[in-house]
């Protein structure tokens, strides 16, 4: 392993060099093209297993590693939440009905620099109340991008996203956030998706990270099924999730995990 580059602040958070977004560009755009290659097969009767072999077969094939398998003790290469799952639904035998919506999270590993993104798909016909979720979600991870600038905080980010959500009468999920990226999968800081504006760390230039809000129709609250794994909605409703990698860079932020193929959206489909 080379020695990590960089500053870490306080708050331990790492600063990257400007030559470090190179690989994050890279790792961002294989794990989007992936999520861009598996929406064609995204029909009613298709098991997520069956989605989940392909991926595996993309990753080996764009000459990365899957971050997930293996890690800990997870043994897929993506995450696959049907319906009410909201993050964390293991791959397995189930075929997609007509209606249901998914999210599809992909982690990559390309020469040490890490690619997290996840967006979401529909079998068949997209229903209104569904669409709305996830119009809502969509655009709450937007804010929350047009929210990264130094000088700005963590709680900006969060209260954008949450302010937006809440007027939409949706719940922001509050059991999982985002996460410090990098040559690493998660490092500080934990990255809220509800927050104050004006509270917790700067952001700085050179920071990595990602923004990945969960957005319920009903109440916040998650369980964890018996796999350990799959977080559901305690009250069974509909719940939707998109995930961005980002860097700040001196006047904004760059998007590492932009979809090439102009589909993350499962509306703006190809
Ligand atoms: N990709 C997820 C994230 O956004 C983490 C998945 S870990 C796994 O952080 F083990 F469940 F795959
Ligand atoms: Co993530
Ligand atoms: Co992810």
């Amino acid at each position: 392993m080379d020695e990590p580059r960089g500053r870490l602040t306080r708050d331990g958070i790492r600063i990257h060099e400007p030559a470090d977004f190179a690989g994050m560009r890279l790792a961002g755009r294989v794990a989007a093209e992936i999520l861009d290659a598996v929406a064609p097969l995204v029909v009613p009767g298709v098991t997520t297993e069956a989605l989940d072999d392909f991926i595996r077969g993309r990753v080996a094939a764009a000459g990365a590693v899957s971050a997930t398998i293996g890690y800990r003790g997870y043994r897929h290469a993506s995450c696959i939440s049907v319906n009410h799952v909201v993050c964390h639904g293991i791959p397995g035998p189930k075929a997609l009905k007509d209606g249901d919506i998914l999210n599809i999270d992909v982690t990559v590993i390309v020469d040490g620099w890490y690619g997290d993104t996840s967006r979401m798909y529909v079998a068949g016909s997209l229903n209104r109340k569904a669409e709305r979720l996830i119009d809502v979600t969509h655009d709450a991870l937007m804010r929350g991008i047009a929210a990264v600038r130094p000088g700005n905080t963590f709680g900006d980010i969060g209260h954008a996203i949450q302010s937006f959500v809440e007027d939409h009468r949706m719940s922001v999920v509050r059991d999982f956030c985002g996460h410090g990226l990098g040559r690493v999968f998660h490092a500080p800081p934990n990255v809220l998706h509800y927050g104050r504006a004006g509270s917790g760390p700067l952001l700085e230039e050179g920071m990595f990270f990602t923004i990945e809000p969960m957005v319920n129709l009903g109440r916040p609250e998650t369980k964890i099924l018996a796999d350990d794994w799959t977080a559901v909605t305690r009250d069974k409703s509909l719940s939707a999730q998109f995930e961005h990698s980002v860097g700040v860079t001196a006047d904004g932020c760059e998007i590492f995990t932009l979809s090439p193929a102009g589909r993350f959206h499962p509306t703006w489909a190809a």
